[in-house]
């Protein structure tokens, strides 16, 4: 019996490998780009933070923090969890740095991995990635959401993400919340006995995300509770109607849900999400929000509002690829696919001259494969093959001796003898070709 123990990657937590990997890398650049042109800058957050800056912002009745969280005790037995969203992060992190004195908004995105306990299923892992944009500073502008908004579907245009559905609520303020949830908990209490348990518990804990609820027989009864829509605040209701007005400005096609109220606590007035085709139940491919109080909720200045949305990176990738634009988007020749030339050497003398061309290849921007033992012609020109190389350049001592290599296509079969210059010339256009 061996006793080699054979490890996996923990449940709900995977590795991603190449070819997905340049997928990923692709949807990350592009969200730079696309951000960029709106005048963000990247910020870069800690893993973990303490506990309590997730319990005070997400909310300690919220799933996410009562439920999903990876927390543990520090050495000095102060307690820290892994971040299951970054938003409290950016803000924190705003505050720490003073960074309301800086002239206008502050527009920070961010890229990388969150933590969070759910039962594993397509599309919701434990170890999931986030992209996500955050605009801090003194104005709560409607023109500020509808612009958030208009980067994310630009994003989503560049990206051909296909079948894309935006879904936006107003969830009101401080001021008329709190009468709407009082009525809403009336109303359910009305009807209690015919709801799950996760309703019943809820009518106490937080009526709002009753109306998230997915159950069937629950959905006639919330179709007929009371709507936010109906109980916002004047300012509310003029917010709300100009962030509309705003998004038909900027051409955005939007559907009204009243229902969409959001997992998180600190949001307050503008909640969208984004649905994507091919994710099954786990459509919502992004989710923001307006949290305006929350910067004063964390010891910041109270003039300062926030306004943002994550996507969820890993169910955006299996959109694209459900759809085919994995392969239309994802990997450019030579970039992930197979090397633009396998440096075939035969001798010592021929290695080192492949070592000195493939280094200039390389620095000319070609994908080189060279390999780094002698092999014999076939098992050589094989592994080209099986790589998927689209050239072989032959180096063996007849080449040296006539200052030329031969390159061969390997597709067709057709090969020439090349000197460098033209060598460079010949891959040059064929790279072109297949652009
Ligand atoms: P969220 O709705 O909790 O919002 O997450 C945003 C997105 O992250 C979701 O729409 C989903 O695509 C993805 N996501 C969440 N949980 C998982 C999971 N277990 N597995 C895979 N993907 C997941 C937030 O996190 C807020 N911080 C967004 C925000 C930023 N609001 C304002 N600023």
């Amino acid at each position: 019996m061996s006793d080699k123990v054979k490890f996996q990657a923990i449940k709900g937590v995977r590795d991603i490998l190449p070819p997905e990997s340049a997928l990923w890398n692709r949807v990350e650049q592009v969200a730079r780009e696309v951000f960029g042109t709106f005048g963000f800058a990247e910020i870069r957050l800690p893993i973990f933070e303490p506990t309590e800056l997730f319990a005070r912002s997400v909310g300690g009745d919220t799933d996410i923090v009562s439920k999903e969280m990876y927390s543990f005790e520090d050495r000095d037995e102060s307690s820290i969890s892994l971040r299951p969203e970054a938003t409290a992060s950016v803000v924190r992190a705003y505050i720490e740095h003073g960074m309301q004195v800086l002239p206008g908004n502050v527009k920070l995105y961010y890229m990388g991995p969150m933590f969070r306990r759910e039962r594993p299923q397509k599309g919701r892992y434990r170890q999931f990635y986030q992209i996500g944009a955050e605009v801090l500073g003194a104005s709560d502008a409607p023109g500020i959401d509808a612009e958030v908004i208009e980067m994310l579907m630009r994003l989503f245009e560049r990206l051909k993400l296909k079948g894309a559905i935006l879904n936006i609520n107003s969830i009101g303020c401080k001021q008329c919340r709190p009468a709407y949830v009082e009525i809403l908990r009336g109303e359910l209490q009305k009807v209690r006995e015919q709801l799950g348990e996760d309703s019943k518990r809820r009518i106490e804990t937080n009526p709002l995300r009753v109306l998230d609820s997915k159950l069937e027989h629950e959905q006639g009864i919330i179709e007929k509770l009371p709507r936010i829509a109906e109980h916002l605040c004047a300012e509310c209701r003029t917010h709300y109607d100009e962030v509309k007005r705003q998004l038909g400005m900027r051409g955005i096609v939007y559907q009204e849900n009243w229902r969409l109220v959001r997992g998180l606590d600190y949001y307050m007035r503008t909640t969208f999400e984004i649905t994507a085709p091919g994710l099954g139940s786990q459509n919502a491919v992004c989710g923001g929000g307006r949290y305006d109080g929350l910067v004063e909720l964390l010891g910041g200045p109270a003039t300062t509002k926030g306004i943002g949305f994550a996507i969820g990176t890993d169910r955006l990738v299996l959109s694209l690829q459900e759809a085919g634009e994995g392969a239309a988007t994802g990997v450019p020749a030579g970039k992930g696919g197979g090397p633009d030339v396998y440096l075939a050497w035969f001798g010592a003398a021929a290695q080192a001259a492949a070592i000195g061309l493939g280094r200039r290849l390389r620095d000319a921007g070609f994908v080189v494969e060279l390999p780094a033992v002698d092999l014999k012609f076939g098992k050589s020109l094989g592994l080209a093959d099986r790589l998927k190389s689209r050239h072989a350049v032959i180096v063996g001592d007849d080449e040296l001796a006539a200052g030329v290599v031969t390159v061969k296509r390997l597709a067709d079969g057709t090969q020439q003898k090349l000197a460098e210059p033209e060598l460079f010339s010949y891959l040059r256009a064929a790279q072109a070709a297949s652009e």
